[in-house]
């Protein structure tokens, strides 16, 4: 591309280059990286999320709902795939600060095991849900990448973690994930996608300018090494391991209406976000936060929950 004109028209090219600027780097986000963006500052984050902190598409199941419900809601979506049982033991790969396998364990009795990459998330939940607990089940948190888990657990729940993974990653992804599951094993996979050729097409998505230097920035800037998937990118990979896709819920609209709710967060406490952090961080996150919110609003990206069902 030669021209700077951000009206000019790339759709020709658009669904290649789209993919190609994805694929280019296909290893996924190590530990320093996914740290970079999520051991910021605690503080930070919870000036503009939710009170549970929770870090990925809400879901405004009733309209009047508030940022808060919304990712409750979501959260008990999530779980609701699941058919979990009392006494089960749930493996949340990246649970962020702790928010779903703390409702798993409250609301369905079960014991949980969560993944993340970030020291502060895993202390978060150390001092907050895990010091707190009064129960019998078992809470365990681990800095520990889903690569180098090893054991059998009943269910899987993924929540906003898969995009940090990598293309070449996804084979072992959903063969590991197959084989630590009983049977009778579901994994709920919940993701951020970017659209089929055909979408592209259809929808007339130009890939302006502006476009490829946002996405450039998020891939420097705000999730280095991450990648999105096309969705038949996780059914195909899915399926070839074993499992089978029982339902794709798409929230798209959700989306925005997420990230809209944080960046007016964020701009609404911008002295506290600059103070506990700097002018640079602040600017740098309010223009991820509107520029995502943007590419849901216009179609360039979408979020799908999958149910992976072992047998
Ligand atoms: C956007 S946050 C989502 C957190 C949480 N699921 C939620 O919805 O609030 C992504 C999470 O994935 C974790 N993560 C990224 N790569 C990972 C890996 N290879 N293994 C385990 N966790 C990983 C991060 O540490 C972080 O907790």
């Amino acid at each position: 591309m030669t021209s700077s004109n951000d009206t000019q028209d790339f759709t020709p090219k658009a669904e290649s280059a789209w993919l190609a600027k994805s694929a280019s780097q296909t290893r996924g986000s190590d530990k320093k990286e996914v740290q970079f963006h999520y051991d910021i500052s605690n503080e930070f984050f919870k000036l503009w999320q939710d009170p549970n902190q929770v870090y990925s598409c809400a879901y405004f199941e009733k309209d009047d709902y508030n940022l808060e419900q919304a990712q409750m809601a979501k959260i008990d979506l999530s779980l609701g795939k699941l058919g979990l049982e009392p006494g089960m033991t749930l493996l949340d790969i990246g649970c962020g600060w702790g928010a779903t396998i703390n409702r798993a364990v409250e609301k369905y009795d079960v014991n949980v095991i969560g993944l993340t990459l970030s020291e502060n998330q895993k202390q978060h939940i150390e001092e907050h849900w895990l010091a707190n607990y009064k129960g019998d089940r078992t809470m365990d948190v681990r800095l520990q990448p889903w690569e180098d888990f090893s054991g059998q657990v009943d269910r899987i729940v993924s929540i906003g973690a898969f995009e940090h993974f990598g293309f070449n990653k996804y084979d072992d992804y959903f063969k590991n994930t197959f084989d630590w599951l009983p049977d009778d094993g579901v994994q709920m996979l919940h993701t951020i996608t970017i659209p089929e050729d055909t979408e592209i097409k259809a929808k007339g998505l130009p890939l302006t300018m502006s476009k490829v230097r946002f996405i450039k920035f998020i891939m420097d800037e705000i999730y280095p090494g991450g990648r999105l998937p096309l969705a038949s990118m996780v059914t195909d990979h899915a399926v070839k391991a074993g499992y089978t896709v029982t339902q794709e819920q798409h929230l798209q609209p959700h989306y925005v209406k997420t990230l809209d709710t944080w960046a007016a967060n964020l701009e609404a406490k911008q002295a506290e976000a600059i103070e506990i952090t700097n002018e640079e961080i602040y600017e740098r996150f309010l223009k991820y936060l509107k520029g995502c919110a943007d590419l849901f609003r216009e179609g360039y990206t979408d979020v799908v929950q999958f149910t992976l069902q072992k047998a």
